[in-house]
């Protein structure tokens, strides 16, 4: 199993457009994925299809319970025609109390997300944090193998990494086993000279970790929107490209044993 946490302290960078993308290539690819909602917001909750569930991610997180994801699973509403479902663990508004709550635990409360996945079993799990680098995000890196940092190629991306990986090998330093970093995803990239710019500045100052771009496109939102994965928008103009570049992601992110499905 591979967990993969997608993270980036700052709103509306594509953390969810990228983690809906990758799921609708593993269900393209009839790859078993379960995406992990840690965003009171529930974007990509409703992205999947899911609206208003009877139980969430909160109730994992409540108490430090091994295995208790295994109950809180509900399954995409993604057509089963043409791909695999992912299952879901939903979060809901309710969320935004906990991390407050999380803060006020004497012996730390920064695992209970690991320890609620403990014994589950999907070939790639796939972790949407919210916008800030507060206790939800740490509980997503501390269940992670990986961290897949998202963001737009706009003023000071760079230095927004910069802090990110930071936490990242904070966090890493805590733990048995290292969390490594999948990658950068340089999402909403435009055809302006100003993304331009801010592509190239992260590519030299972050190399090889940068992988290559998401562009912006309408068919994407629409995806979103309309709780389908992008691989089944037919012929809506740019959904195939859109599709194609989650694709290469996946191919580049997950290992290959996943996807090959040995
Ligand atoms: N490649 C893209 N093409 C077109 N629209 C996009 C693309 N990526 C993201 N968007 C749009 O930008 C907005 C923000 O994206 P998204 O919700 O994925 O960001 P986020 O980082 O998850 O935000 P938050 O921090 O609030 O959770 C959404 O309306 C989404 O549809
Ligand atoms: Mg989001």
């Amino acid at each position: 199993m591979q967990v993969l946490t997608l993270v980036n302290q700052k709103g509306g960078v594509g953390k969810t457009t990228v983690a809906l993308g990758l799921a609708a290539s593993a269900w393209a690819r009839q790859v078993d994925c379960l995406v992990i909602d840690i965003d009171p917001q529930g974007n990509a909750t409703t992205g999947l299809g899911i609206w208003n569930p009877p139980f969430s991610i909160d109730h994992a997180l409540a108490e430090e319970r091994p295995g208790s994801i295994a109950s809180l699973r509900a399954t995409s509403t993604w057509p089963a025609d043409g791909g695999r479902p992912p299952s879901v663990v939903p979060a809901t508004p309710a969320l935004a109390a906990r991390e407050p709550q999380l803060m006020t635990d004497p012996i730390g409360a920064n695992n209970r997300l690991a320890v609620a996945l403990e014994g589950v079993d999907h070939e790639i799990v796939i972790i949407d944090c919210p916008p800030s680098l507060g206790l939800l995000t740490v509980n997503g890196m501390f269940a992670a193998d990986q961290a897949l940092i998202v963001t737009e190629p706009g003023a000071w991306a760079s230095d927004g990494v910069n802090q990110i990986l930071r936490t990242v090998e904070r966090i890493s330093a805590r733990r048995t086993v290292p969390l490594t970093v999948a990658g950068v995803a340089v999402n909403r990239m435009g055809r302006t000279r100003d993304a331009r710019y801010w592509d190239e500045q992260l590519r030299t100052d972050h190399g090889s970790m940068v992988l290559p771009a998401v562009r912006l496109r309408a068919a994407v939102t629409e995806a979103a929107a309309n709780s389908l994965p992008i691989h089944a928008l037919g012929s809506r103009p740019g959904a195939r490209e859109a599709a194609a570049e989650f694709d290469t992601l996946f191919d580049l992110i997950v290992n290959t044993e996943v996807s090959n499905g040995v």
